[in-house]
């Protein structure tokens, strides 16, 4: 059993696993030599060769105990036939959402379009390298994904109203979203994953409705997973409450943002719990790297506890740090 997968199931606490949010990244030079010489995002997604070596080169590095797939959570709108773009310091760029087209996508059509990230998956588990080690398929949540094909781009503070604004149009988007999401999970699932994060970019910027935008269709995609005898991470990053979250969304471990106290929740939830630490502490130095983790690794010591960021790496945090940190974690007793 792989230490992660010994850490859900077997609540084991002395195994100390690590894998990193956006591992697979702009902070390895070997990923923006590549990055460099590929300027269309998706197609580098799409490269099953590319994708499966930039998924392998933090492992290599760092012999991280999940390998997570180099793709992204707007592979969900581009499969449904939306364009998505990335342009340089601006962050993503969607077109025109045309809801009579994609309500006629098909199951086929969709996992065809999307077939290089599922053959990459499937490289990646049979690959010897890891060995013992989980392969970490992912989707974002129904209600980030939601957020993105409405607002376009990233949102701003006042999205949540002008997506309220239509509700027949966003109810019948949202369970387009979901079925699909159910798709693209079975078929990661299929090609090899054996884990499966929901990234809930987003969760924050909601108020009001919860329940229908959040814990619901989550619940929805986490009951999904467990069927297919997978377990589920969620990452609702900045939601108010996530105790209420973890009681109602019931995944198999929740990983925390930095915003969270960690000696709150430890208190608060029962599941394992990934993550926590500021990204922005790989910025600082390394007396305080190792300040930090261990804080976190010493309050969750008797809890099962895998060992990641509350969001992803930064894009310029140096390979030295990664190192400290990894060394601090593997020799933490
Ligand atoms: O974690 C990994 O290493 C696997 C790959 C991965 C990517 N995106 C690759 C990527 C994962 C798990 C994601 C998830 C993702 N994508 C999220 C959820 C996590 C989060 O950060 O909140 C979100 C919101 C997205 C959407 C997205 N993709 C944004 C907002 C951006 C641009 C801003 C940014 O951080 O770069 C991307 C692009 C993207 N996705 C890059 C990578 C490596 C950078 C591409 C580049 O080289 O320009």
């Amino acid at each position: 059993m792989t230490p992660i997968q010994d850490c859900i199931k077997n609540k084991n606490t002395n195994l100390n696993p690590i894998w990193i949010m956006r591992q697979a990244g702009r902070y390895l030079p070997e990923f923006r030599e590549i990055r460099a010489k590929n300027t269309d995002f998706i197609k580098l997604c799409l490269n099953e060769s590319l994708s499966t070596e930039i998924t392998l080169q933090p492992i290599r590095r760092f012999d991280f105990d999940a390998a997570i797939i180099f793709s992204d959570i707007l592979m969900l709108p581009f499969g449904l036939g939306q364009e998505v773009k990335f342009e340089k310091g601006l962050g993503p760029k969607l077109g025109e959402l045309n809801l009579d087209l994609i309500e006629n996508v098909s199951k086929d059509e969709f996992t065809k379009k999307l077939n290089p990230i599922y053959k990459s998956i499937s490289n990646i588990s049979t690959n010897t390298i890891c060995k013992n080690k989980d392969v970490i398929g992912f989707v974002g949540a129904p209600w980030t994904i939601l957020v993105y094909m409405i607002n376009k781009m990233s949102p701003k503070k006042n999205l949540t109203k002008e997506i309220f604004k239509d509700k027949l149009l966003t109810r019948k988007l949202l369970s387009i979203i979901e079925k699909f999401l159910k798709i693209h999970i079975e078929n990661q699932i299929k090609a090899g994953a054996t884990l499966i994060q929901i990234f809930d970019s987003w969760a924050g910027l909601l108020e009001n409705n919860i329940l229908e935008f959040i814990y619901e269709p989550t619940l929805n995609l986490v009951n999904h997973v467990k069927k297919l005898n997978v377990p589920v991470i969620c990452f609702p990053r900045g939601i108010k409450d996530y105790k209420s979250y973890c009681d109602f969304v019931k995944p198999n471990m929740v990983n925390i943002d930095y915003n969270v106290d960690p000696k709150k929740i430890v208190n608060e939830i029962q599941i394992p719990i990934q993550g926590g630490l500021d990204p922005k502490v790989l910025l600082t130095d390394k007396e305080n790297l190792h300040r930090e983790t261990i804080k976190y690794l010493q309050i969750f010591k008797d809890h099962p506890y895998v060992f990641n960021l509350g969001h992803g790496i930064l894009p310029e945090t140096k390979i030295e740090m990664v190192e400290e940190l990894v060394k601090t974690i593997r020799g933490f007793k």
